[in-house]
């Protein structure tokens, strides 16, 4: 996707404020929610980079992702009311299918009319894997060729089980990343200590992802403690990841966590954690619990340990933006130098999509005609 243009325009030393400021690649499938998230009958707003998108499953269960506009007068379509296969504005009722079609106008001025005028609104493509909802908010005709992640606990017979945990952080995005591939901020998880005494060992950027290993201890958390063999004496590296535009890491290959996340503008980003555990041992009887204990155990570790985890996560980088939204100019500061790599990689991925992207003349393809036809 990179072209000449693109990379002559990056700039050679980005100021915190381009950095702060770049939006996602839209040219890749982000989660937006969760399957169970998502009843049957059921719209919702989701935001990908200031767009408002109306999610909805219709009643017989298929899943549609429309701009969450109304043609005639632009209220948002996830004010309204899912009805059969499609959702219904709540100003006049018109009726808008799953392709983003103006479908019906039941009012007195509409329901006798043998042709509706041709109006739509952008669709969005979508799909359901490993219990989360993903969209495609780029050119639409690239999606087919995108891959998600490869993650094989979650292929084959037996995928490992997981309850996805999702944290709304008021913070641009790439601070979260800057936040999780960077262990030095081992202080602020001074009292539950996931990791301790890391020792940046190596990093490496191969195509669009980077790399970055670390040396350190896992069994000073209570959560190792508690549910590692040997108190995860024997973990003793970690590889952290940033594949654009998803983060991830692996200890051992038998503790994996992803995290999707899903920028709704430059202060606000929903992430989807995925935290994948091998075998969950428990040291009073000594072995692996059975298989119908993993979920009660998976949900107890995200309430107990996890999300209270993350919270720290979320109020230290939540601080950082209005840090930031206070002094924008100050200089960046930075000892990792694995971090200018991530922010090189955002800022490239930015540069491609809006370069290569639309213009106005591609966003009119992809919308598709919005028609005002006098009624
Ligand atoms: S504003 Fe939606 S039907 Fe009129
Ligand atoms: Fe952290």
């Amino acid at each position: 996707m990179s072209n000449s243009n693109t990379i002559q325009d990056i700039p050679e030393k980005p100021t915190r404020r381009q950095i702060r400021s770049i939006g996602p690649n839209g040219n890749y499938w982000y989660v937006v929610d969760t399957e169970s998230g998502l009843k049957p009958g059921q719209v919702k707003k989701v935001r990908f980079w200031k767009q408002d998108i109306a999610l909805f499953r219709d009643e017989e269960g298929g899943l549609h992702a429309i701009e969450d506009r109304c043609a005639h007068r632009q209220l948002p379509l996830s004010s309204g009311f899912v009805k059969g296969k499609n959702v219904m504005c709540t100003y006049h009722g018109w009726e808008f299918d799953g392709c983003g079609k103006c479908v019906k106008i039941s009012h007195e001025l509409g329901k006798d009319r043998t042709r509706l005028p041709k109006i739509k609104v952008r669709d969005y493509p979508v799909k359901q894997q490993w219990g989360l909802i993903w969209l495609f908010p780029g050119d639409p005709e690239l999606a087919e060729s995108v891959s998600l992640p490869k993650i094989p606990q979650l292929e084959g017979e037996k995928p490992w089980p997981f309850i996805p945990v999702e944290v709304t952080i008021k913070s641009h995005f790439t601070m979260i990343v800057e936040n999780v591939c960077d262990f030095n901020h081992e202080y602020l998880h001074r009292r539950k200590q996931p990791f301790s005494k890391p020792r940046l060992r190596e990093w490496k950027r191969d195509a669009d992802s980077i790399h970055v290993y670390y040396d350190t201890k896992f069994d000073q958390s209570p959560a190792a403690k508690l549910f590692v063999e040997g108190g995860a004496r024997d973990l003793n590296e970690i590889d952290i990841w940033y594949q654009y535009p998803y983060q991830g890491s692996d200890i051992g290959g038998k503790y994996i966590h992803w995290l999707f996340m899903l920028p709704e503008d430059e202060g606000t980003t929903r992430c989807f954690f995925v935290f994948l555990f091998g075998p969950i041992h428990l040291p009073l009887i000594n072995r692996n619990i059975p298989e119908f204990l993993r979920k009660p155990i998976l949900w107890f570790t995200n309430k107990w340990y996890i999300e209270p985890l993350l919270a720290e996560d979320k109020w230290a980088l939540e601080l950082e933006q209005q840090g930031y939204e206070r002094y924008p100019e100050a200089p960046q500061i930075e000892l990792n130098p694995a971090v200018f790599h991530f922010q090189k990689l955002s800022l490239e991925k930015w540069y491609d999509y809006i370069h290569t992207q639309p213009g106005q003349s591609t966003r009119k393809k992809v919308t598709g005609k919005t028609a005002v036809t006098p009624l």
